[in-house]
């Protein structure tokens, strides 16, 4: 649509990323990546060691001092557990203490909100990884998330469970919920009651198209979201947080102090 059609009909057009401010290294602002699926073949991500290995590289490169592996835990897709993930996971962390000493590492899960999460949560069965609250004290944090065609059912209270048994819940890609996109109170309903929100690289550097864009930046803007993770399924992820990188939103966001990956501990 021209700009005579959009001044018309009064439509505003569509917001689009902005790659306009100058490359900072984007690992040294956010320190640690804490959503990703580099552990090799056990989910949808990295198929094997050599491509495991060329993800961390590209986090190595772009200055992060360590990861938060989160395969998926998924119980109709994804049946992973801790005793499916650690040895492949202890395969991958030995090869990258030999090429990459300085870089930390840490398995956890993204668990998918469902039955088995609840069961997960109630016989305190978890992945999980630590961190410091605002407050400065220690944390277990567990990432989660959504399906995302349908709202989330019983979610309150499963959440509720996991805060009782002593986690701090950590929503992945609070952008790519597109039954809230217009009831943004539903996400910051979470972080009111103490959820960590995040959003994805891939969606501030409009990936994922304008309108998860549009959710991710005012996330960032209005400061509910306290952490960008790559969520790395390849390279192309790689490539979104290189992107960022040059987004003066995301620096504005870095600038305000809120990037809480800073304060994930080993
Ligand atoms: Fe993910």
């Amino acid at each position: 649509m021209g700009w005579w059609k959009r001044f018309r009909s009064g439509t505003k057009p569509p917001a689009l990323p902005a790659f306009d401010g100058p490359e900072i290294a984007l690992g040294e602002a956010l320190a640690v990546d804490v959503h990703s699926h580099i552990v090799p073949g056990v989910d949808d991500g990295s198929a094997n060691m050599e491509q495991s290995l060329e993800l961390i590289e590209r986090l190595v490169g772009l200055g992060y001092s360590g990861a938060v592996l989160t395969p998926h835990i998924h119980s109709d897709i994804y049946p992973n557990s801790k005793h499916t993930l650690q040895p492949a996971f202890d395969a991958l962390q030995a090869r990258v203490a030999e090429r990459w000493p300085q870089f930390s590492l840490a398995l956890a899960a993204e668990y998918f909100l469902d039955e088995h999460f609840a069961d997960c949560i109630a016989s305190n069965d978890l992945l999980y990884f630590h961190a410091t609250d605002e407050n400065g004290l220690a944390v277990k944090c567990v990432l989660f998330e959504f399906g995302f065609h349908e709202p989330p059912m019983n979610h309150e209270q499963v959440i509720f469970d996991l805060q009782m048994a002593g986690y701090t819940g950590v929503l992945a890609h609070a952008e790519r919920y597109p039954y809230w996109h217009r009831h943004p109170e539903e996400v910051q309903k979470l972080a009111d009651r103490g959820i960590w929100v995040t959003v994805n690289a891939a969606s501030l550097a409009g990936a994922y198209g304008p309108e998860m864009y549009r959710v991710a930046s005012r996330l960032l803007e209005n400061g509910t979201a306290k952490m960008i993770c790559s969520d790395a399924h390849g390279t192309r992820h790689m490539d979104s947080l290189k992107a960022i990188a040059k987004s003066p939103i995301v620096h504005r966001w870095i600038e305000q102090g809120d990037a809480r990956s800073r304060a994930v501990t080993f």
